[in-house]
């Protein structure tokens, strides 16, 4: 079809050996940005598709592309199927003309009209070669609806017959793209099961199904279970469309498990009735004296003269409105991915609806876990649960934390105890707790009373205490934080009230924070430094010592182990002998530029704007020679753990890639032989060839297993390459 309008032109084809493919182009844990490659237009991610309903067009599909540049939209193949005139144009000229659209079209099955009315009438394969014969996009096999009052036994029947047709579903497609549905009703366990066995197949997309009438009782904690049970079994490569979510309270918190499609037939039917939607909740018109937001549909009238309009007009105003209202929240998630703040929008979104909050709550507490204060506030103790299920959602709670990156740049601003379990906060703390190692045998020192930088409070006075035995630590709201650790986010960038780094410390929880760091049987002294007037004086006065003389370097060296340690993975006593009689180039403020070892090399450049750390080549080079595992061969299982003391991954590389690598291009997606198990989104990692020689260095992009299944995108973002 040659689209007619010269407002927006027609969308770029993508190319066909990309038809298909989804590539991630930017991460926040597990949400993404991406991009989906198909035949009109690639389609940026995530993103949300409105309903047309082909028979009622509260908004012409021209009006989404022009006005509102919608990339996608989704229509019913099912409803054009049993309508004559819309089949036999449909057949005719091609879905994109019977809609008059030029973006992509993905269509449905009639699945869901099975679950409405009962049954419905069209075969398994005629609907799905039907889709293809009009042109469609993206198709939807007819999956077996799973409501959530049916039994175990009814839920498995429907999740195998879903796997039985697959194969049949994807051979009528013949070659167009396939929506792969995932049902399991709200049995995780089947879940699972519909999530690997469909993972095997050729689907272009996995949506999750049978969530509507969970979603309309309000029950979002059994869609947050059934979304990490599906997501987190389901291969990485491809988006994940949520059916029938188009709520836009529930965008955030559902973008930061990983989806990335969403459809919308609220807009529409809300507008029929009256209700508006609002990243809060819904809104009725009925008495509404203001707008709860300006949307452009709706400015320059008012509620009241909406009211007076005729019910087309009305409906037509208000699903305006409300798709505008959905299309901001989805662009605001997708600007929160980008500033790494996903998780605390889907935290401040949480507040806005009681279920919404629940859901929320058993998320970041479900169960206890190792690593985190068990929990501190009486409505967390509430939503807590415990039993059998426990093994299953605590290995999901971890997929999602160990895919997140830290340290990051920029602050993360205190809301509450919530801000404990961000899953970002809680992998820092979990590499700390696992890496960090103590060197002293001392009694601990536990500076609180201010906020971050401490440096300029306590630099000189650490310079002292560097060649006692004293182990000293800063009290921050996220947890004990290492002295030699002092720049590192989060802990350094809390941002929060004078009172919460006033408040007196709490000496059990300090003593189960050193607990996990290691130390035990020690004495603490607790040192207010809020007022900087006569501080040494008063420290050596509590630790009857005679003051100590500077050491800056020795400071600055045990800093630059601590980093070596805890971020590049190295062993402690290796990172010592690395470190030992280092010298160190300053920044104007005091910090650490770079630091060249003994024998005249520049090895490592701290990160001054999170307090992470950067290699160098001859950094990368001998951290390389130091390797004592083996080459990795394919792909591990990921764990879910650190493997401290081992050195920063590995990441093989084919021979085909080695030339460009070595030139400092990126390693692709398609061109990794193999991985240690190790890797983490955004940590540093050497590049070697299938030989284990080091072609490269840089930061890795993806977490193991989509290391394992992507074809697309940037695999590791090389830093330099090694010729
Ligand atoms: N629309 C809403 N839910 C579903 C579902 O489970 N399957 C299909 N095919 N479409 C849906």
């Amino acid at each position: 079809m040659k689209w007619k309008s010269d407002i927006r032109p027609e969308p770029e084809p993508c190319r066909e050996q990309d038809e298909g493919k989804f590539e991630i182009s930017y991460r926040d844990g597990q949400a993404r940005l991406g991009k989906l490659h198909t035949k009109h237009g690639i389609l940026q991610t995530p993103c949300l598709l409105p309903v047309i309903n082909p028979n009622i067009r509260t908004i012409e599909p021209n009006e989404m592309w022009n006005k509102y540049g919608i990339q996608a939209l989704i229509t019913n193949s099912y409803v054009i199927w049993k309508h004559d005139e819309l089949k036999e144009k449909a057949l005719a000229d091609g879905v994109h003309s019977l809609l008059d659209y030029p973006g992509v079209i993905m269509t449905d099955s009639g699945t869901f009209q099975s679950y409405v009315y009962g049954d419905v009438e069209v075969g398994v394969e005629d609907i799905v070669k039907f889709q293809n014969d009009i042109g469609v996009d993206i198709a939807t096999m007819l999956d077996v609806f799973t409501r959530p009052d049916m039994t175990f036994a009814e839920v498995e029947e429907a999740v195998d017959e879903t796997l039985n047709r697959a194969e049949k579903s994807l051979t009528a497609a013949n070659g167009t793209m396939l929506n792969g549905p995932i049902q399991g009703g709200i049995f995780p366990e089947l879940r699972v099961k519909s999530a690997k066995g469909m993972s095997e197949h050729a689907f272009s997309v996995h949506p999750i199904g049978g969530i509507v009438p969970i979603m309309e009782n309000h029950n979002y904690r059994d869609l947050v279970k059934i979304m990490l049970a599906s997501k987190s079994n389901l291969t990485p490569n491809r988006p994940v469309h949520m059916f029938g979510c188009g709520h836009p309270m529930l965008f955030p918190m559902l973008v930061a498990m990983g989806a990335d499609l969403f459809d919308s037939a609220a807009y529409a039917l809300f507008a029929r009735d009256g209700r508006l939607l609002t990243p809060w909740g819904t809104e009725r018109i009925t008495e509404m004296e203001e707008w709860p937001i300006l949307m452009p549909a709706v400015v320059g009238v008012t509620p009241a003269e909406v009211r007076s309009m005729s019910k087309d007009e009305r409906t037509e105003i208000l699903a305006k409105f409300n798709l505008e209202v959905t299309l901001q929240e989805m662009s605001r998630c997708r600007q929160a991915i980008r500033d790494g703040k996903i998780w605390q929008l889907a935290e401040m979104r949480s507040h806005q609806h009681p279920s919404l909050r629940q859901a929320f709550l058993w998320l970041i507490t479900n169960p206890a876990r190792s690593s985190m204060e068990p929990l501190i506030l009486d409505d967390v103790t509430a939503s807590k649960e415990t039993g059998s299920e426990k093994g299953a959602w605590e290995e999901n709670w971890d997929w999602l934390v160990y895919s997140q990156t830290s340290p990051r740049i920029g602050s993360e601003s205190w809301g509450g105890f919530d801000t404990y379990h961000r899953p970002q906060i809680e992998l820092a703390r979990r590499r700390l707790f696992s890496r960090w190692k103590s060197n002293k045998t001392g009694d601990v020192i536990l500076f609180h009373g201010a906020s971050a930088p401490w440096r300029e409070r306590i630099g000189y006075l650490t310079d002292k205490l560097v060649n006692t035995d004293y182990e000293l630590f800063v009290y921050t709201p996220v947890g004990l934080l290492p002295w030699g650790l002092e720049d590192l986010n989060p802990w350094a960038h809390i941002e929060g009230p004078d009172w919460l780094w006033k408040r007196r410390p709490d000496l059990s929880w300090a003593q189960r924070e050193l607990e996990r760091l290691g130390i035990t049987d020690r004495k603490i002294i607790t040192f207010d430094i809020s007022d900087t007037e006569n501080l040494h004086e008063k420290m050596f006065k509590k630790l009857s010592l005679d003051e100590p003389k500077r050491d800056q370097n020795k400071r600055l060296t045990e800093q630059m182990v601590q980093k070596l340690v805890v971020l590049l993975n190295v062993e402690n006593s290796t990172a010592q002998d690395i470190c030992d009689d280092a010298t160190f180039t300053m920044s104007r403020t005091e910090r650490i530029r770079n630091m060249t070892d003994k024998e005249g090399r520049h090895l490592f450049s701290p990160r001054l704007a999170e307090g992470g750390i950067s290699l160098t080549i001859d950094g990368a080079t001998l951290l390389h020679s130091l390797r004592k595992e083996k080459i990795p061969i394919g792909f591990p299982d990921e764990e879910f753990g650190f493997c401290p003391g081992k050195g920063p991954a590995w990441i093989v590389v084919n021979d085909d890639a080695v030339p460009y690598i070595k030139q400092g291009r990126n390693v692709m997606h398609g061109f990794v032989e193999g991985v240690d198990k190790w890797l983490r989104p955004n940590e540093n990692v050497l590049i070697v060839d299938t030989n284990g020689n080091l072609v490269g260095f840089g930061r890795s992009n993806s977490t193991v297993s989509e290391m394992a299944s992507s074809t697309k995108g940037i695999a590791v973002k090389t830093r330099e390459g090694i010729r």
